[in-house]
């Protein structure tokens, strides 16, 4: 038997971050986004853990780790020792996503696959219970279960669905080069030691409600944008030839590298893609917002 989840990307349409806190971590207040780009997980039984990644259409796979440290298989593993289920399962991921780039990939991953496991083991886990495990496993996991458009607190793991009516499309321009997740918190700290409590997205929250596709594209705004710019110099280049073709808000995903348009329609961001096409740059045109975790094949 097996079964299919289908997990999105994310994008932050705000990212306040915060100074660094005890744990190591950072307060955030981010409104995230999930977006049409997707990765799916198909679950098996199996006789012990294991995984197995496979790329759909460019996506280079070469950085997701196959053993333990993958995070769908820690989130298969957490799910089972919560339940005291001795049983294991072998998953499969198609990866649509874009790894290492700021968009939440392995997050995803670890979505999907709590949602899976609980299905296929019929273990009925409260969604409380659920998005408990998923903040164990990393800070924007709770969000990649909800989906939509979610403003984020705490360390990003305290999630409150916002009403968002309006939908708007992405062009997302991956980097060849990943970059680390704690290196560009580490860079943040260091160019703004002194920084306060991460500012409240309150304009977009408004914009949001009131469906304002215009208004949003306004207040779009990121804290890591400076830090993942002085680690990898280059993505000012990118980002200047990005908004020298897109008629519209230009910004870094999440921590980087990939970097987003925003456009308030499809045309928008497809003529955007089509003038990085001919400079020979490939990028992918996504809508938001989408769905979270959901399952697409049942158990067959
Ligand atoms: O929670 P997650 O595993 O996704 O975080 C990856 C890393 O990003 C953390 O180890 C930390 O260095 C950094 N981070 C942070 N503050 C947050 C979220 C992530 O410093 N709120």
């Amino acid at each position: 038997m097996t079964l299919t989840v289908r997990a999105a990307a994310k994008v932050n349409l705000a990212l306040g971050v915060g100074g660094p806190r005890a744990d190591g971590f950072h307060d955030l207040d981010t409104v995230y986004q999930a977006i049409g780009l997707y990765d799916d997980v198909t679950v098996a039984d199996a006789a012990s853990w294991g995984v197995e990644v496979r790329p759909v259409g460019e996506v280079d796979c070469a950085g997701v780790p196959l053993d333990d440290d993958n995070l769908a298989v820690r989130a298969g593993r957490l799910l089972a020792d919560h339940h005291g289920v001795r049983r294991a399962a072998h998953l499969v991921v198609d990866k649509g996503i874009p790894v290492a780039g700021g968009l939440a990939g392995g997050s995803a991953d670890a979505a999907a696959t709590l949602v899976a496991l609980d299905r296929l083991w019929g273990l009925h886990t409260a969604d409380d219970d659920l998005l408990d495990l998923a903040a164990r496993l990393g800070s924007d996991v709770p969000f990649a279960l909800l989906g939509g458009t979610v403003r984020g607190t705490g360390r990003g793991e305290a999630v409150e669905a916002l009403p968002a009516p309006g939908s708007c499309w992405w062009v997302v321009l991956p980097s060849a080069e990943g970059l680390s997740t704690p290196a560009v918190y580490r860079e943040l700290d260091r160019l703004r030691p002194d920084a306060g409590p991460p500012e409240p997205p309150t304009g977009l929250v408004a914009a949001l409600a009131a469906g304002d596709v215009t208004g949003v594209g306004a207040l779009l705004a990121n804290d890591l944008q400076d830090a993942a710019l002085s680690l990898r110099p280059e993505l000012a280049a990118e980002a200047r030839r990005l908004r020298d073709v897109h008629q519209g808000p230009v910004l870094l995903s999440g921590s980087g590298p990939t970097l987003l348009a925003y456009a308030a329609t499809h045309g928008d961001a497809t003529a955007t893609r089509l003038r990085l096409a001919e400079a020979g740059v490939t990028a992918l045109v996504a809508p938001g917002p989408v769905a979270g975790a959901h399952v697409v094949e049942p158990v067959r």
